[in-house]
């Protein structure tokens, strides 16, 4: 099978969801509190977002490794304010990579943010 041309991607992306998903609303029963919101990341703000967004205007982003999506939220802000409508794919194991899991010391915080429980993270359950 052939991979999408640029061309043919706009004409995909809409029905993204659908495909993966199957029609499952996949927020539904999601009980999200705002006073636990953790928007940390990792050079997430970064101008490059909306540089890369303003002259490329993708109608569909793939962003692998998302954490708690800080940069996915970023760059959705970026397309509403260049007026354009796309989507965001995040994928992620939301296990951590190996600095989150070996961090020691000031970077400790990373460990603890993977919120493990009987030996597995639980940050995609994280409000
Ligand atoms: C540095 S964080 C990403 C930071 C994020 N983009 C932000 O906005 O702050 C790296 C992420 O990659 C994910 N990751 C590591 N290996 C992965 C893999 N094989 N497939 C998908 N995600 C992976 C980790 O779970 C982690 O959430």
């Amino acid at each position: 099978m052939n991979s999408p041309t640029r061309s043919e991607l706009p004409a995909k992306s809409g029905k993204l969801r659908e495909l993966i998903f199957r029609g499952q609303d996949i927020y539904a029963g999601v009980a999200a509190d705002p006073t636990k919101v953790d928007m940390q990341g990792w050079g997430s703000d970064h101008g490059i977002f909306a540089y890369c967004i303003e002259r490329l205007q993708p109608k569909l982003i793939i962003e692998v490794g998302s954490w708690k999506g800080r940069s996915a939220i970023n760059m959705a802000r970026a397309m509403q304010d260049f007026g354009m409508d796309g989507e965001i794919l995040c994928i992620d194991t939301w296990l951590g990579s190996p600095e989150h899991w070996l961090a020691e010391g000031a970077v400790e915080a990373w460990r603890a943010s993977l919120g493990i429980v009987h030996g597995y993270p639980t940050l995609y359950t994280h409000s």
